[in-house]
């Protein structure tokens, strides 16, 4: 006899969905008590599970597979089609060790100069300036850090646009009306774009440097031995190009937890390396990013008595499993310390994903956003001083991504 899951009753939840955003599977969670629920999600039914038990099965590949679970709207703004998201198996082994190659040792000490040069000069700038948005301020910087470390030429006269393009890939998801258009329209244009660059590259006009991802993804082979197909490997560069920019989120919220918690801010003054790693992984724990992350059950299997069925739409609960109360104490307290003692479960605090980088779909980038965020974090409490005026810098647990409102408004920037 199986257990029947908690079930949602009505036809579909998705404006739920979207009207709670990152509360929606904790809300039912706490309703239900219960890790795991049924719904209806997109016209079909849908398991939404919560916590490190579901995490470690959600990234068995055996009982869960993406391909053809991503809906076209993500497909067409955040993602684009045929990426590595999408992929399972051989296949998604082969292109994730592609990117993985890009995330060596020498590659992350060559990106933490090439962020703290890109700080230096931004903020030099900002000592000109009466005030600053530091999410428009921070989408530029992170933009050239991408273009640089990435080897893409841009002309400084391109950035802003290129920024705004790539920020309306992961801007627009789940907005409707103009907004959604705009990351779609972006998308294409920078697909094209980008795919013009790899053709150079294949033809020997342009040379990227060797272990830039504009230079291994361009020339990758797939399993059959030829180059990914021009629109494909455009898709896999902006997969380095956008999540790069989406750092700008992180800083926000970094400047957030720095002005909330000013006890913080003297002990950064004097801290070590180690307390700046803790504080960068509570800040990715504490603050809303990715609500969710979706799969289907590959073949019928049965867990904690409950049958999942082939094919089943299955969301995984991101936010709600790193404020999970049986994984840690007073979720919702801002507390770096709590990382002293954690034991690096790849299941327990999952913003980018859990489990295993080569093996499952476990975020490619995490070293990278990690890389940048400390030396961002840094420049942001020992570099420069500055003044936050009044303004409204709540953020929302419904709108995804979340972005404090203000955009955090600095002035009176000075160099230290
Ligand atoms: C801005 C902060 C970031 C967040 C919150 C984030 C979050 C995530 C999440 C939740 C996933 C999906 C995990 C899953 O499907 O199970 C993912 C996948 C991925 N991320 Fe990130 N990410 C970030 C930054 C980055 C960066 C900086 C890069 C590249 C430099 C990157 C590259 C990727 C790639 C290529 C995948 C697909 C992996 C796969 O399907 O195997 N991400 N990320």
């Amino acid at each position: 006899m199986m257990n029947q899951f908690p079930r949602e009753e009505g036809l579909d939840h998705s404006l739920n969905l979207l009207r709670e955003g990152y509360m929606y599977i904790p809300n039912r969670k706490k309703s239900f008590a219960s890790n795991v629920f049924e719904t209806r999600l997109l016209g079909q039914n849908a398991i939404c599970m919560s916590g490190e038990k579901a995490a470690e099965i959600f990234y068995d590949e055996e009982k869960f597979m993406r391909n053809g679970v991503a809906p076209k709207r993500l497909q067409k703004t955040l993602f684009g089609e045929e990426g590595v998201q999408t992929l399972d198996d051989a296949a998604h082994r082969h292109r994730k060790s592609m990117f993985m190659a890009l995330m060596t040792k020498s590659r992350l000490e060559a990106l933490q100069d090439i962020t703290e040069k890109q700080w230096r000069l931004a903020t030099r700038k900002w000592e000109q300036m009466e005030q600053i948005v530091l999410y428009d301020e921070a989408k530029e910087i992170m933009c050239r850090i991408a273009c640089v470390w990435a080897g893409v030429p841009v002309e400084e006269g391109e950035i802003k646009e290129l920024a705004e393009q790539l920020a309306a890939m992961f801007e627009s998801p789940t907005a409707l009306g103009p907004q959604h258009w705009k990351g779609r329209r972006a998308r294409k244009q920078v697909e094209k774009w980008v795919e013009g660059l790899v053709d150079q590259v294949r033809e020997g006009h342009l040379n990227p440097a060797e272990g830039t991802a504009l230079h291994e993804i361009s020339l990758h082979k797939d399993l059959e031995g030829e180059y990914l197909e021009g629109r494909v490997a455009a898709v896999e560069v902006i997969n380095i190009l956008r999540p790069i920019v989406a750092i700008a989120i992180y800083i926000n919220f970094t400047a957030l937890a720095i002005h909330h918690y000013p006890e913080q801010k003297e002990k950064l003054e004097t801290a070590d390396a180690k307390y700046f790693q803790m504080f960068v992984q509570e800040v990715r724990r504490f603050y809303p990013f990715f609500p969710m992350a979706a799969a289907k059950v590959r073949k019928d299997f049965s867990w904690e008595g409950y049958l999942f069925k082939e094919g089943t739409l299955t969301l995984l609960d991101l936010y709600g499993t790193n404020h999970d109360t049986e994984l840690w104490d007073n979720p919702d307290i801002f507390n770096p310390y709590r990382f002293s003692g954690w034991d690096k479960s790849p299941f327990d605090f999952i913003p980018q994903g859990g489990g295993d980088y080569m093996m499952g779909h476990r975020c490619a980038g995490e070293f990278v956003t990690i890389e940048i965020m400390e030396v961002s974090l840094n420049f942001l409490v020992n570099n420069i001083m500055y003044q936050l005026p009044e303004q409204d810098l709540s953020y929302s647990l419904v709108t995804m991504p979340s972005i404090p409102k203000s955009g955090v408004i600095m002035r009176d920037i000075r160099v230290k």
